[in-house]
This record gives structure tokens, C-alpha cells and sequence, in this order.
């Protein structure tokens, strides 16, 4: 996983950015998303996103 990996191309929403919303107290896949609008558009990024943050947080 990059930073620069676009996990929403609809909000051209990266790591970078999934990595900023857990630095700025995001504790959750739906914090995260709270905090990015990510998957609000077509939510076809939510499963691999979910992935991610799942990652980003353990
Ligand atoms: S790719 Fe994330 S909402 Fe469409």
C-alpha cells in the first residue's frame, strides 16, 4: 500500500488522505469516512476501502 494509491476515484481520495483522518482521530472505517466523504459518490470503492483502513488501523 502506497500513500499515493487512489482508494476513491471518485473523491480522487488516496492512502495519504485515509492516513490524515486516522492522524486527525478517525478510529473507525466510518470515521474515516465521515471525515472523507469516502464512498459517498458511487461506493464502489467501500470493500477495498474498508480493507484498507482495516489495515491502516491495527
Ligand atoms: S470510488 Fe469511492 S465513491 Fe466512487
Amino acid at each position: 500500500m502506497e500513500n499515493s494509491d487512489v482508494i476513491c476515484a471518485c473523491l480522487n481520495l488516496t492512502i495519504e488522505d485515509m492516513k490524515k483522518a486516522i492522524k486527525d482521530g478517525a478510529s473507525s472505517f466510518e470515521e474515516i469516512q465521515k471525515a472523507t466523504e469516502l464512498g459517498s459518490v458511487c461506493g464502489a470503492c467501500i470493500d477495498d476501502a474498508r480493507k484498507a483502513a482495516e489495515e491502516l488501523l491495527a
